[in-house]
């Protein structure tokens, strides 16, 4: 994700400053930006001179005391609270003092990462979604400590980079996770009881209902790792059984089947 937000700020204009842990990881992450820009070359939708432009708005680092001088920073870390916080402690030391700081969790709660900082009027959930270049939408997430101010810079951001901004509550899954993963973990609960096989279900709602992936193609390209954080956390807060992690999502994130990204999930991936 962390790629594709760079990429989509820089597309808009945007001087980015990506960071990563190691050189690894940030190789990785521009890999995939060029990678992304060529096909765009490719098919026309962008010139070469373009391209180059928008990577000599991105750079790299892996400290992050490089942040001094930033405006707006994204986080996209893991979904994982104790890292969120730490992340977060360290860009409000870092960050100059008027820069809003967003996170990019697709469940935790906003205010508790916002309370790790000093400035928590400053944090805003800026929650994008995969593949952040290709989709038109932005969700905002304000808390109750969030301000006005902070709201009106991150839906200018969300406006700046072509996307359509909706506003959510801090509430378990916000607007879209909180449907999309209830339709999710039923299409896992339907496999799991033999219903139907898994091309069927996908096929049912791909034709049916005019969705680009059905949900089990759809959970292989979030990963289904992320998708289990996102069911056991709305599962905690909620108390309602729906968001419960099916066993057999939990079985594969154990065996390692985290679907496109592992090669294995509901559909095999390795051939190609
Ligand atoms: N970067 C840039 N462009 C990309 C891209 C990427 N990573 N991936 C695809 N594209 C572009 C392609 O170049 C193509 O552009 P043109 O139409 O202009 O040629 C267009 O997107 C369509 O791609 P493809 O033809 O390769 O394939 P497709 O028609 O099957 O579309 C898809 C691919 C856009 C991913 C489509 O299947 C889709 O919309 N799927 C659903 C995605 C979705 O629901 N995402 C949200 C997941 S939930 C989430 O992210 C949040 C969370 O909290 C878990």
């Amino acid at each position: 994700m962390g790629a594709g937000i760079a990429q989509s700020c820089a597309q808009s204009g945007y001087q980015v400053m990506a960071s990563e842990i190691n050189e690894e990881l940030l190789n990785k992450g521009l890999g995939i930006i060029k990678k992304s820009l060529a096909k765009g070359v490719e098919k026309g939708k962008i010139t070469s001179e373009d391209e180059q432009a928008i990577l000599s708005r991105v750079k790299g680092t892996t400290n992050v005391e490089d942040f001094s001088d930033r405006d707006l920073v994204v986080e996209a870390v893991i979904e994982n609270m104790d890292l969120k916080k730490k992340v977060f402690a360290d860009l409000d030391r870092i960050c100059p003092a008027h820069a809003v700081l967003a996170s990019n969790t697709s469940c935790l709660s906003v205010t508790e990462i916002a309370v790790a900082t000093k400035r928590p009027e400053k944090v805003i959930g800026t929650h994008f979604f995969n593949p952040v270049p290709v989709m038109a939408l932005l969700e905002l997430v304000t808390t109750v400590i969030s301000s006005e101010e902070t709201l009106n810079t991150a839906k200018s951001f969300g406006e700046a980079l072509g996307k359509t901004v909706i506003v959510a509550q801090d509430k378990p899954g916000f607007i879209v996770n909180r449907l999309l993963g209830a339709f999710m973990l039923e299409a896992v609960r339907m496999v799991e009881a033999g219903l139907a096989t898994r091309e069927d279900i996908d096929n049912g709602m791909k034709l049916g209902a005019n969705h680009p992936m059905g949900p089990l193609t759809l959970a292989d390209f979030v990963g289904l790792d992320t998708m289990y954080y996102i069911a056991e956390s709305m599962y905690e807060e909620l108390k309602d059984p729906k968001f419960a992690p099916p066993l057999l999502l939990k079985r594969m994130v154990t065996a390692g089947h985290l679907g496109r990204k592992t090669g294995k999930g509901f559909y095999d991936y390795t051939q190609g």
